[in-house]
Parts: C-alpha cells; sequence; structure tokens
C-alpha cells in the first residue's frame, strides 16, 4: 500500500523543516522527488541528503512568487504530486503584529507566498496532470486558515485560508480528471530557528498530544493523500496537529 514508485513529485519550500521531511518521506516511498526552495545551497543540501540515503531526488530551485520562474522550471517535467509547503511569510522571517498597526506594505509577503504561490505552481501543471488523468496536489495550510487566533498573524491567516477554498475548488474543477486536490492544517510544529527550550516546553504544553509536530508527522499524511489508494478523498482541509483545538 501507499506504493509510490514510478510517481514524480515536487515539495517546494523543501530546503528545510517541514518540506525536507515531506521530501525525505515521499522518496521513501519510492517517488522520484524535485526538491524546491528559494535557496539554491538548501534545495542542493535537502537533495542530497535524500540520495546519500538511497533516494531519487533532485533540486530544483525557483521562487514560487514568480510565475514565470514556475513556468520556465515545471515546463518539461510531467508531474504527479506537487506539495506546496512553501510558506510562512516567504523568504522574509515572520513579523506578528495587530492588523490595525501594520503598515499594508506587509500584507504582501504572506499573501504572495501562501496564495499565489499556490495558485502559481498549480496552474503550471494541472492541464498536464488532467492529460494524463492523473494527479495529487497536497497544500500544507495551517490552522491560522480555518479559525481566528490572537498571534498577529492575520496576512498569513488570510493566505492560508485563501489557498484551502482555492484547493477546495481545484478538486471540483478536476475531479473528473483524475486529479485530486486537500490540505493539511498544521498545528504548531518545530520550528528550524527557534532554540529556546523554554518556550518549545510552554508551547508543547498547550498541545493535546504533549509535543510540537515534525517533518516526520507530516510525512506519512503527505505520502497517504498522495498515493493511489487516496484516490477517493479531494476537496479535504484534514487537521494534523497532536489534538489541537480547530473551532
Ligand atoms: N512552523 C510552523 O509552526 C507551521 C505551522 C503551521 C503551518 N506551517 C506551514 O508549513 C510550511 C513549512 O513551514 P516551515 O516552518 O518548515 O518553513 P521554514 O520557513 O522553516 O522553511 C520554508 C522553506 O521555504 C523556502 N521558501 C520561502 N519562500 C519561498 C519561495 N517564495 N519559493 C520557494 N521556496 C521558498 C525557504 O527558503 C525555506 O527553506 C509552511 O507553508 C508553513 O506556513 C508551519
Amino acid at each position: 500500500m501507499f506504493d509510490l514508485n514510478g510517481r514524480l513529485a515536487l515539495v517546494t519550500g523543501a530546503g528545510q523543516g517541514i518540506g525536507a521531511g515531506i521530501a525525505k518521506h515521499l522518496a521513501g516511498q519510492g517517488a522520484r522527488v524535485l526538491v524546491n526552495d528559494v535557496v539554491a545551497e538548501k534545495a542542493e543540501a535537502s537533495a542530497a541528503a535524500i540520495r546519500d540515503a538511497g533516494g531519487n531526488a533532485e533540486a530544483l530551485p525557483f521562487d514560487v512568487t514568480d510565475r514565470e520562474a514556475v513556468v520556465a522550471a515545471l515546463a518539461s517535467h510531467e508531474l504527479d504530486i506537487v506539495i506546496n509547503n512553501a510558506g510562512n511569510a516567504g523568504a522574509q522571517p515572520m513579523q506578528p503584529q495587530p492588523f490595525r498597526e501594520m503598515d499594508p506594505a506587509r500584507w504582501d509577503g504572506p499573501l504572495e507566498v501562501n496564495l499565489y504561490g499556490v495558485m502559481n505552481t498549480t496552474h503550471a501543471v494541472l492541464a498536464g496532470m488532467c492529460e494524463r488523468g492523473h494527479g495529487r496536489l497536497i497544500t500544507i495550510a495551517s490552522g491560522a486558515g480555518v479559525i481566528g487566533l490572537p498571534i498577529g498573524v492575520s496576512p498569513y491567516g488570510a493566505g492560508k485560508g485563501g489557498a484551502i477554498s482555492f484547493m477546495r475548488h481545484m478538486a471540483i474543477e478536476n475531479a473528473a480528471f483524475g486529479v485530486t486536490a486537500n490540505s493539511l492544517a498544521l498545528g504548531l510544529m518545530e520550528m528550524t530557528e527557534v532554540h529556546d527550550e523554554k518556550l518549545v516546553a510552554s508551547l508543547s504544553r498547550s498541545i493535546p498530544r504533549g509535543r510540537m509536530g515534525t517533518g516526520d508527522d507530516i510525512g506519512p499524511a503527505c505520502i497517504w493523500l498522495a498515493s493511489d489508494e487516496a484516490n477517493w478523498v479531494t476537496g479535504q482541509t484534514i487537521h494534523v496537529n497532536g489534538g489541537s483545538l480547530t473551532t
């Protein structure tokens, strides 16, 4: 079950963090993986780590917010699986702030990567998937795209919420062509750049399962959604969050 041999997958923003974990898991299940990141060195290192572990991966650096670059990079690949993982605030760090105090110039980064980035990759691969009668679109979203939060991330939440809605429309428009489209709404995840043990412990206590998530929690969910066995699962938003409340 869940065999991905013969499948070609793209994971965006897979140079580190959750995306690198997803790419590793897809390769472990037999997929050939195109490891994308806007930072070429990160994409190369992540792909090399997969190859060192015996998997089939190559780096494919581009910026998901640059539609022409996305089209150029993907034109020659017949993709079966696209994992839209590049997110957060894109190449910039997240700068949480209440919306009423926020400079409108700060809306663009989260919206571009979390919504337009997903639309750019989807548009570049969708016609080919429909022609071949098979495709898996999976967007890595967030609880912030489903519920309101008091942590100053409203443009991010709007981008994720938009992407979740976009996946639902893709599911309906393309169901007859064998293309499924789903979102995973993640909860609090271990972050590459956070090394504050007290903060990690306090955040972990707020999660029913008692710890933050990792790429090893998300990779298997992607394997399932990408598999032939998930053929009848489409238009869904699945919370993968250690049991945190989502209403
Ligand atoms: N970390 C969390 O707590 C958390 C929670 C819920 C959802 N998520 C979502 O999970 C996904 C992965 O999160 P993470 O914390 O592993 O991310 P991260 O910030 O650690 O890594 C993201 C990677 O994407 C790359 N990237 C940024 N902008 C890009 C662009 N325009 N084009 C291509 N690559 C780009 C970065 O260089 C980086 O290597 C994101 O979509 C994020 O919004 C994260």
